[in-house]
């Protein structure tokens, strides 16, 4: 995997937990409840003596797994991890050496910033990937909007004090690529060997990562007349009508379509914070793109796109 195809996985699997193991022998355990939960990728963070023997366990017996080393403080750290399997490293902080030893090795390398200051140096060091950390002290959201200000090239892995609750917030800021956090691989849950627990957390923070919700729903109707008289009867409940060239929108939740569009009854429409990272969670739950309905905005990003398959005879798009 190239560094760009990485950072491109990043951003659409959308979370990276962050592992501190204390036992080497459960990491095959951890990382095979991970990859069930719809997250094989973790940064094992060199906290513990176990981090090295948690790589190279994982590495050889979890295959599918991507999985990279964190709290690596210097090049010494970087190149065990590296030795280990590692195929990326996180650090908490931006260490010029680590950053060099990684990128003399072609290691994708993302230090960790939570001031301009510290930005500056990334950018001197050729990086456009960065970690925030700690996300929340440092002014979480707040503070990531006006670091997009002046530096619009910049997209950080956030991390630190990031929990389900807070998870949307950073999952709509344009700037995150992806979010990181313990709060599903918490060491007492590994301790324990609850493999199922963390399945469980690992699925709810994909999904609730997608901020997928209801748009609207579209009708299919034959023609102009038919959809006029259906849009009159749903008038009659007092919702308004907007007219426009394909189809009849009811205070925007209902979609009264003038032709017998996509699907055998109609069309469901639903909103989620990005449609890129949606598309991939989709598409690992079988779905498939209809290419010819993908819509992209003037920066190139999908802003609608219908899949092939129907629910309950219904088509379905993405919107943002
Ligand atoms: C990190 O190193 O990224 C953090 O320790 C993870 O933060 P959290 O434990 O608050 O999720």
């Amino acid at each position: 995997m190239t560094q760009e195809e990485l950072f491109t996985y990043f951003h659409d699997l959308g979370i990276v937990p962050v592992v501190k193991i204390d036992d080497a022998k459960k990491a095959v355990g951890l990382a095979k409840a991970m990859i069930k939960g719809g997250i094989p990728c973790a940064e094992v963070t060199f906290r513990t003596a176990a981090a090295e023997e948690a790589i190279r366990l994982i590495t050889k017996e979890c295959p599918e797994m991507l999985v990279g080393a964190g709290t690596v403080i210097n090049p010494e750290l970087a190149e065990k991890a590296v030795n280990a399997g590692a195929k990326f490293i996180v650090s908490p902080g931006l260490n010029k050496h680590t950053v060099k030893w990684c990128q003399e090795h072609n290691i994708p390398v993302v230090p960790g910033v939570c001031t301009p200051s510290d930005i500056e140096k990334g950018i001197e060091l050729g990086l456009s990937i960065l970690k925030f950390f700690p996300a929340e002290a440092s002014g979480g959201v707040k503070m990531l909007k006006d670091l997009g200000g002046p530096f619009p090239q910049i997209k950080f892995m956030t991390t630190g004090g990031i929990n389900p609750d807070n998870l949307p917030d950073y999952a709509k800021a344009p700037n995150v690529l992806a979010i990181g956090g313990s709060w599903m691989v918490k060491p007492d849950l590994i301790e324990s060997e609850k493999w199922d627990e963390i399945t469980k957390l690992c699925q709810e923070a994909v999904i609730k990562l997608q901020g997928l919700t209801l748009a609207h729903i579209g009708i299919n109707l034959p023609d102009r007349d038919a959809a006029s008289h259906v849009a009159k009867d749903f008038e009659k409940l007092g919702m308004t009508i907007k007219e426009g060239n394909s189809s009849i929108f009811m205070n925007g939740e209902i979609e009264v379509m003038k032709r017998n569009y996509l699907g055998k009854n109609g069309h469901l429409a639903f909103r989620c914070y990005d449609l890129e990272r949606t598309i991939f969670f989709l598409k690992e739950r079988g779905f498939t793109v209809k290419e010819d309905t993908v819509a992209k905005d003037p920066k190139g990003k999908i802003k609608v796109c219908y899949f092939n398959e129907e629910i309950g005879g219904f088509a379905f798009h993405l919107v943002k």
